[in-house]
């Protein structure tokens, strides 16, 4: 079914969050989401895109992706979220290797050129802060797909949006975020996102080695708890697992070390609650058990479904800003 704007703006729920989100031009960081009021609204959106899978809404776009580093479901739902509302792709899927930067071409330049090509540019940089510097040079929209260490916002959005339609809620949640706490881009910007709602606990489980940056552990509205073992699993109404980040060490036997630190099997799925769930940002290397994959809380591969409308909700909002 095709919309056009006529139609999208005759439904209510949509009606009020256009001219707020147009309101935003680059999506770089979570710490951009002043409210959990302004999740919801993407949200809505998000839930009707799963409802209306094909549009034209962006008929006259051309959507550039830009990634520097490896990725699947980022890029590939980024990619059909364009598709789906009508845009057209440019795609550059190995751009360290394969566009002009391996010549030596600057990331600036880099941006500078497709700015003059697209509508806006997803990128994915190995580098902490990429995102940012590249939208202080960009005239079109960056939305950031990952910046190293740094932050991925756009899965932060879709694991809130998960977590709300699993749970019905954002708020008096106990979360447990296990492993790579230091490296790990999604649970940096997820903290940001449950900040926004009252009494969370956030348990943050990870090798000493690999702990959350204090930065952010600022306790506003927000508990953490500090633990290696990944214990209680009783209480938690999610339970996050993310990946060791291999290519952030420089030192293979400091991987090798932490590699099998966690692994949820079906003996300690029997010891969650029966309306909690299991995520992760994918992909998984030996962190969950394949043998779960059938439990019904088990929700990653739904998380990962999800990232696709959230995205169609962000590319049509920041495209909406960046109408003249
Ligand atoms: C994550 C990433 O790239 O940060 N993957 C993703 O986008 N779903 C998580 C990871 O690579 O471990």
């Amino acid at each position: 079914m095709t919309i056009n704007y006529g139609h999208f703006f005759m439904i209510p729920v949509c009606n009020h969050f256009y001219g707020r989100i147009s309101q935003m031009k680059h999506l770089i960081s979570t710490k951009q989401f002043g409210s959990a009021k302004k999740l919801e609204e993407i949200f809505d959106l998000a839930d009707y895109y799963q409802e209306h899978k094909l549009s034209t809404e962006l008929k006259d776009k051309i959507i550039a992706s830009l990634f520097y580093e490896p990725s699947t479901r980022t890029r590939l739902s980024f990619e059909t979220a364009a598709l789906r509302l009508g845009a057209q792709v440019i795609s550059s899927e190995n751009a360290k290797q394969f566009s002009s930067v391996a010549k030596g071409e600057t990331l600036a330049d880099t941006i500078k050129i497709i700015s003059g090509y697209a509508d806006a540019i997803i990128l994915r940089h190995y580098e902490k802060g990429a995102a940012r510097k590249a939208s202080e040079i960009s005239t079109i929209p960056i939305i950031n797909a990952g910046d190293g260490i740094g932050e991925h916002p756009t899965q932060a959005l879709l694991d809130v949006y998960t977590i709300k339609k699993e749970l019905g809620r954002l708020d008096n949640l106990h979360i447990a975020l296990v492993g790579d706490l230091l490296n790990g881009r999604t649970v940096h910007s997820l903290i940001n996102l449950l900040r926004l709602s009252d009494s969370n606990i956030l348990y943050l489980i990870s090798p000493e080695e690999l702990k959350l940056p204090d930065h952010l552990k600022v306790r506003n509205k927000i508990n953490f708890i500090e633990k290696e073992e990944l214990t209680n699993l009783g209480k938690l109404d999610v339970l996050y697992m993310t990946r060791i980040q291999k290519e952030r060490f420089q030192i293979p036997e400091e991987y090798g070390k932490v590699k099998n630190r966690y692994h949820l099997d079906v003996k300690m799925m029997r010891k969650m609650k029966k309306n909690s769930i299991v995520m992760h940002p994918l992909p998984r290397v030996n962190e969950i058990s394949t043998e779960i994959d059938n439990d019904s809380r088990a929700a990653y591969f739904r998380q990962a479904q999800n990232g696709l409308y959230i995205r169609m909700a962000i590319l049509r909002l920041l495209l909406s800003s960046a109408r003249p």
